[in-house]
């Protein structure tokens, strides 16, 4: 044996509703494409089209043997308006879980990752502490309407991602550059998780829950200074690695408030999840203010360098601030020809199942190819083949690698020469 999985750790694949579902629902992304800035011009109204292939993607999920399924709500799809609720969307999502659960998949529900309804984007979103209510309502709503069947929520997906790719980056919706507005977005949205946590447990115990499990997707990267004997790379890491996730993972797993996060709604110290989250792709190595890369290290097709011991060193990181059980809720990598993905899982997994920490759960991204946000569809990171133009799905090598360690509990000798033994990354 290669390796084996750790004792009851579960295996599945994670998605986010605007990447598959397809559909012109009047929101932010949607805007976005249609103002020109998609790389490759893909539309996000056609993606994967899972919003009515559905059925057919929970059985090939069955079919694969995966366990748990990490997945998401389209805020304008059910709230089309700030007044009015889609009582349809409502019905076709409880439809979809429903059926989900009779296959025996686990579910995780993403309740915000990274799109906005236009209504809420016009009000200024997540850049105004008023706005905190409507994110609250759209909670509120989530529960109501899925809490007798969905035990587990992220409230929010990547804070971080959003704050700084939207609002510093400047290349995502609206497309701000400014460190200010950013760190104020990162604030408002630790309000917004905080006062979810609180209100998802309220509702769910007097439904009569009491396995209520709550989390937000925290992106960890490693910031590694390029050369350890420079001063400026070793503060610039240390900087980055503040700015970017060390303050807000307090702040959201703790209640604990330290500049550049603010403290709008005066929380008190806590504890506001009730597991670590990670979603972990890789690392940087930092020269200066940004996102560098390694040089000769091995890379993936948008050039991210490929770090297994990345994801300990990020999940020891969080369980020093916050000890409770671990979900990797996003491990994956761009391979757009599949040549390198299985070597990549075996890679992160083998790393994951030699640590001593309570790692409870392995949520592939994704399950299959779909719309990569800036990327379109032109960056695959699925472990099942799309051909966007007929829509047909194809398992991959890297998928059926993925089926074999699910059922063999591990990677055996012979699943690793199948799979693994003769791929290489990109150098
Ligand atoms: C996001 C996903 C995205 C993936 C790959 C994560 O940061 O949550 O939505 O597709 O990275 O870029």
């Amino acid at each position: 044996m290669e390796f084996r999985l750790k004792p009851g750790l579960l295996l599945g694949a994670a998605s986010a509703a605007t990447q598959i579902e397809g559909g012109e629902l009047g929101h932010n992304w949607n805007d976005w494409y249609a103002r020109g800035n998609i790389k490759d011009r893909s539309n996000p109204a056609r993606s994967t089209d899972h919003y009515n292939l559905w059925k057919e993607d929970a059985d090939l999920m069955a079919s694969m043997g995966l366990q748990i399924y990490r997945f998401g709500i389209e805020w304008a799809r059910i709230c089309p308006t700030e007044d009015m609720v889609d009582e349809s969307a409502i019905a076709h999502y409880r439809e979809e879980m429903e059926y989900l659960q009779k296959k025996g998949i686990k579910l995780l529900l993403t309740i915000h990752h990274f799109t906005n309804p236009m209504w809420f984007e016009k009000k200024g979103g997540f850049t105004k502490v008023e706005n905190i209510r409507h994110f609250l309502d759209l909670v509120k709503l989530v529960v109501e309407s899925f809490g007798d069947m969905i035990s587990e929520y992220i409230t929010i997906n990547e804070p971080n991602v959003y704050a700084t790719s939207s609002f510093f980056f400047g290349e995502w919706p609206p497309g701000e550059k400014s460190f200010a507005r950013a760190m104020k977005v990162m604030s408002v949205m630790t309000a917004c998780h905080i006062e979810a946590y609180k209100l998802i447990h309220k509702m769910r115990k007097e439904m009569g829950y009491d396995d209520t499990k709550v989390s937000f997707a925290h992106h960890m990267r490693v910031f590694d200074p390029e050369n350890h004997k420079n001063l400026k790379h070793r503060i610039t890491a240390s900087m980055l690695d503040r700015f970017f996730q060390d303050a807000i993972t307090e702040a959201m797993y703790l209640g604990k408030f330290k500049w550049p996060i603010k403290n709008y709604l005066h929380v008190k110290p806590g504890e506001y999840c009730d597991f670590i989250a990670l979603n972990y792709y890789t690392r940087t190595t930092v020269y200066r203010f940004g996102d560098g890369v390694k040089k000769d290290a091995p890379k993936n097709d948008l050039g991210w360098e490929v770090y297994p011991q990345g994801i300990i060193r990020c999940a020891e990181k969080l369980y020093n601030v916050l000890k409770r059980p671990i979900y990797i809720t996003e491990n994956g990598t761009c391979d757009n020809k599949d040549i390198f993905r299985c070597r990549y899982i075996y890679d992160h997994l083998k790393t994951l199942c030699s640590s001593e920490l309570p790692i409870e759960r392995y949520y592939h991204w994704c399950f299959c190819d779909n719309f990569e946000w800036l990327e379109g569809e032109s960056a695959r990171f699925g472990l099942v083949y799309v051909d966007y133009e007929t829509q047909a799905r194809t398992i991959k090598r890297s998928g059926e690698f993925f089926s074999e360690i699910i059922r063999a509990g591990g990677v055996t000798k012979e699943i690793y020469d199948e799979y693994v033994k003769n791929q290489q990354y990109h150098y």
